[in-house]
């Protein structure tokens, strides 16, 4: 199969929906962008406005159609979808939890994929799983990931198998890290520190340390070690979180009871 025709459609311009329009929209996407949405923010009638993008145009069956409504309101908006849907369309869902066959059955084509965005997907600084299905065209699946990349570096593709998985490490590792910022402050707080600093350390420390860890060849465990002196400050706070592999054997149970919640809310 060919890569798709040009022509994006977009039901959803909430926060996902508009970072991603965003991005088609300032690298020059090559083709027209339509966005559905029934409350459009004051962006999309400004980019209405410009020129960008035809806002809530009639429904004609589009060339691809990424959804990203929130899950709770697919099930009300079916019919409005599959008047998007022709025989050619290629569908990218960016809804946690409805797997490809519900999908494809739902939008009447198994031309569909799958993508697990992230929250720092915001800021262009995101983790996006992409999962078509195991018989997808590479074009397609190549002109997805390009799609996707205004949310930042996108894996794929990825396995629906794996997707809990990978779900339980970037979907909600976002909440993981600012988990850390907001313990690392409490614990400052309680250590002394005025709240306000606390946090700034905190915050500026967890965003410094992902910058570096990505700037580095180094693996995160030998940056860690780099940092750590035997017999030094930092080692004597390590040993209280490594002690019987205390924070190791957490985060898997931590991971662990996402996945399952994932499966239980994906019907599986
Ligand atoms: N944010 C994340 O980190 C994240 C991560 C992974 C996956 N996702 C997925 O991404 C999707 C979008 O999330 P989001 O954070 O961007 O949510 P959001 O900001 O609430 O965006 C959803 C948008 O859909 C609009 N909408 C509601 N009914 C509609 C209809 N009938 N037709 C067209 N549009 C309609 C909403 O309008 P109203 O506001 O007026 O209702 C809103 O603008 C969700 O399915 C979510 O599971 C998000």
């Amino acid at each position: 199969m060919a890569r798709p025709e040009p022509g994006l459609t977009l039901i959803g311009g909430g926060r996902m929906g508009s970072a991603l329009a965003g991005g088609w929209i300032k690298s020059g996407y090559e083709g027209p962008i339509s966005i559905h949405d029934p409350k459009p923010s004051d962006l999309l009638t400004e980019w209405q406005a410009a020129g960008h993008i035809a806002l809530n145009p009639d429904p004609t069956p589009a060339a691809t159609l990424v959804i990203a409504v929130k899950p709770q309101v697919y099930p009300d908006i079916l019919g409005a979808i599959r008047a998007l849907v022709g025989p050619d369309t290629l569908v990218l869902s960016i809804m946690a939890g409805v797997t490809l066959d519900a999908l494809a059955r739902d939008v009447g084509t198994r031309r569909v994929a799958r993508a697990m965005p992230n929250t720092p997907g915001l800021v262009g600084e995101g983790m996006t799983l992409l999962c078509p299905p195991a018989d997808a065209s590479d074009e397609d699946t190549a002109y997805l990931h390009d799609l996707l990349t205004p949310l930042g570096a996108v894996e794929g593709p990825i396995g629906e198998d794996q997707i809990s998985a990978a779900t339980a490490i970037s979907g909600c590792g976002p909440a993981y890290a600012f988990l850390l910022a907001e313990v690392m402050a409490a614990a400052g707080r309680a250590h002394g520190l005025d709240e306000g600093l606390a946090l700034r350390l905190a915050r500026k420390t967890v965003q410094g340390a992902g910058v570096l860890m990505m700037d580095s060849e180094d693996p995160p465990s030998r940056l860690r070690e780099n940092v750590t002196s035997p017999g030094g400050v930092t080692k004597a706070a390590l040993d209280v979180l490594m002690r019987d592999g205390a924070m190791p054997s957490l985060m898997e149970e931590a991971v662990g009871a996402a996945i399952r919640r994932d499966r239980e809310l994906s019907g599986e």
